[in-house]
């Protein structure tokens, strides 16, 4: 299995070009069985997530290519509503497609997406939003059987009890091309929900409200591909930035979403780190000691601080000057990577869904196990601003969500090398 092999204090400096955004290109590579006809999708991020999308893509009949951060894909004849169930467990987000295929197909079957990483992830939203646009859903044996009642899903008033991402976009996915109009109250605001009907608008859907509570949808007869660029990945540039504030340095992130990273910048920002933005560009200084977050981090759907933002901003919260405290409202069970922070010598207590970080002077390299996505790109942030050599394994966690990190990591002049 391969591991990171992370030698700590060398200051982070350069210029870095961020990737395109994991939570975007997933649910527009589901969309891309909408239309009958050819999508280029453009800026997608070569993740062993999109691997899995793309290998779902095929099976369904869909002809999906991919090379150079471009994934090509042919819906004019699907062959089939079925997702194995190996497929559905390669990764979580395989549930969105359930709505996709569900729009263009009428029928499809898919499972529970597997795993156990962030607590537990029901889908009870996005099952119950289906059944009220008029989709007969049944469980036999792990798999989820749904059938539309009509010859179309029908449009439908849908008041979610939380605005869940994955289940907005299902229900936008399955509304596209459902018979009349939709309308979400109290849905997901994230940027990567614009995204999706950014894409869709283009195959000539029809969607109003994207990025407010609202949305509405009004379905269409058919759907026209479309050439699209992913958006960037917010989570990626705050993680690089806040490997800048744990190791020290300057950095320059380009292609970066400014305003989509907002919530982050302006915790990150009370650490004394100096930043600037502009165009499409972060620029972060750090003296490598930083101060603790006055007021207490609490996650919240966006505009909220982003729940995949916690981790990495904590591990460079573990050197700071003072106490910070976070508090995780999204998921039962996101700090499963402070077992290795404090393994490295991180001052950590946690009760229930709070966090206080008590800043040590010193980090130690230690050999620690990546937990999930974000907590094992944590645990790089906090092994490249301690002293002496970290082992970190299970990096497939990492590479789920980041672009050939290490390479990056290395571009901006930390030392990191990836062994078998
Ligand atoms: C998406 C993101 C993930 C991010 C999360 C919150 C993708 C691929 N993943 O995940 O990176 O951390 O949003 O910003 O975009 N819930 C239910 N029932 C449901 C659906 C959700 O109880 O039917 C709960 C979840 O268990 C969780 C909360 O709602 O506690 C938020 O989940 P949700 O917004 O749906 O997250 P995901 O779409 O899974």
């Amino acid at each position: 299995m391969q591991k990171f092999i992370v030698k700590g204090g060398s200051r982070l400096r350069g210029e870095l070009k961020l990737q395109g955004s994991k939570n975007s290109a997933l649910p527009i590579m589901a969309a891309s069985v909408l239309p009958e006809g050819q999508c280029l999708i453009e800026n997608c991020p070569e993740l062993t997530d999109v691997y899995s999308a793309s290998r779902i893509l095929n099976c369904l009949g869909c002809k999906c290519s991919f090379s150079k951060n471009k994934v090509m894909t042919d819906s004019s004849a699907l062959s089939s509503a079925e997702i194995p169930e190996k497929l559905m467990g390669e990764m979580r987000s395989s549930i969105v497609f359930m709505g996709a295929v569900l729009g263009r197909m009428k029928e499809c079957t898919v499972s529970i997406p597997g795993g156990c990483e962030l607590g537990p992830r029901p889908i009870d939203m996005h099952i119950s939003a289906m059944r009220k646009m008029g989709i007969d859903i049944r469980e036999t044996g792990g798999r989820i059987i749904c059938r539309t009642r009509s010859d179309r899903p029908k449009g439908a008033k849908i008041n979610l009890n939380f605005p869940s991402v994955g289940a907005t976009e299902n229900i936008i996915l399955c509304a596209v091309l459902a018979d009349g109009e939709t309308i979400i109250n109290n849905a997901a605001r994230e940027p990567e929900i614009s995204d999706l009907c950014g894409f869709l608008r283009k195959c000539g859907a029809d969607i109003k409200g994207d990025g407010e509570s609202r949305i509405i949808i009004n379905g269409r007869e058919k759907l026209h591909g479309c050439e699209y660029s992913v958006m960037p990945d917010r989570i990626a540039g705050a993680t690089y930035l806040s490997m800048t504030a744990a190791a020290g340095g300057e950095i320059i992130l380009r292609n970066a979403c400014v305003a989509e990273l907002e919530p982050f910048l302006s915790v990150i920002e009370q650490t004394g780190c100096t930043l600037n933005t502009g165009e499409n560009k972060i620029y972060i200084r750090s003296a490598g000691r930083i101060r603790a977050v006055r007021d207490r981090i609490r996650t919240m759907p966006h505009p909220g601080f982003p729940t995949d933002a916690q981790a990495v901003l904590m591990a460079a919260l573990c050197t700071a000057d003072g106490t910070s405290v976070f508090e995780e409202n999204i998921f039962d069970c996101r700090y499963r990577h402070t077992d290795a922070l404090v393994k490295m010598g991180a001052d950590i207590q946690v009760m229930g869904k709070i966090a206080v970080i008590k800043g040590v002077k010193h980090l130690y390299g230690a050999n620690v196990e990546a937990t999930d996505l974000r907590g094992g790109a944590a645990m790089i942030a906090a092994a490249l601003a301690a002293e002496g050599t970290s082992e970190i394994s299970r990096i497939y966690h990492v590479d789920r969500g980041y672009e050939k990190i290490e390479e990056a990591v290395r571009l901006l002049g930390g030392d990191i090398k990836r062994v078998q």
